[in-house]
């Protein structure tokens, strides 16, 4: 899976991609990123790449003429293009997975002040999304928060594939409490007992264990995805 990520802080994005999981996935050519600051794709001035609103209001626009060469110099062939917004419906696990087995190339348009003029948003952009209700400086953070979530799903990015399986969201439920198995020296935490039911060794009862565990926890932060589940068990 490409990865292309169209910017004004190429460090940004880059010093991402220097450790963990996604520096290996890089490393082992799973995944291939490209860095694209589209500023240098100006004809103005001083590189200017944003301009006053139509409607007049506080905050500048990214203009379509700096992103329309950006996306004619670099390969959209089969692309698929994301702009990061908060005006947009919010990224979820499901479309994760989605992305991740649909398709080979994606390409992040990174925002910045007020935006950029929607009419890119119409000519050029096939998905947009917001990775929650409040406003960040840009959509770097967004585009990268995408991208992990993304990678995650394709094979071979993580160590162990079975690390998948169960994880908070799927069946809209959120994930059990896990503890070490080590006899843990901090000196508070020792004096929490781990649930017995966890240590007893029968898998089929931990599953139903951690599931009813699944099931409170879910109740009380997000009473809202335990909704979305009751609805579709109809
Ligand atoms: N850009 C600014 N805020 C954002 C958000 N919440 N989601 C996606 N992109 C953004």
């Amino acid at each position: 899976m490409k990865f292309s990520f169209l910017t004004l802080f190429p460090n940004l994005i880059s010093s991402y991609f220097t450790d963990s999981i996604l520096k290996r996935a890089l490393d082992s050519k799973i995944i291939d990123i490209e860095i694209i600051d589209f500023r240098d794709f100006s004809t103005r001035a001083h590189k200017k790449v944003d301009d006053f609103q139509a409607s007049g209001g506080a905050g500048l626009v990214i203009c379509a003429e700096v992103l329309e060469n950006t996306l004619n110099y670099i390969s959209t062939k089969d692309s698929h293009i994301i702009y990061l917004t908060p005006v947009a419906k919010r990224f979820n696990q499901f479309d994760a997975k989605r992305l991740a087995s649909n398709y080979k190339h994606i390409i992040f348009i990174c925002g910045r002040y007020a935006g950029i003029d929607e009419r890119v948003i119409e000519c050029f952009v096939d998905e947009v999304f917001s990775i929650g209700d409040y406003i960040l400086t840009g959509g770097e953070l967004a585009s990268l928060v995408l991208c992990d979530c993304i990678s995650r799903q394709i094979p071979n990015v993580l160590g162990n594939s079975k690390s998948l399986e169960g994880e908070s969201f799927e069946s809209n439920l959120l994930e059990a409490p896990v503890f070490t198995k080590i006899i843990d020296n901090s000196k508070k935490v020792s004096n929490l007992s781990i649930p017995s039911e966890y240590l007893k060794g029968n898998h089929s009862r931990i599953r139903v264990f951690k599931n009813h565990l699944s099931l409170k926890k879910t109740k009380y932060f997000r009473p809202d995805i335990l909704k979305q589940r009751q609805t579709n068990a109809k």
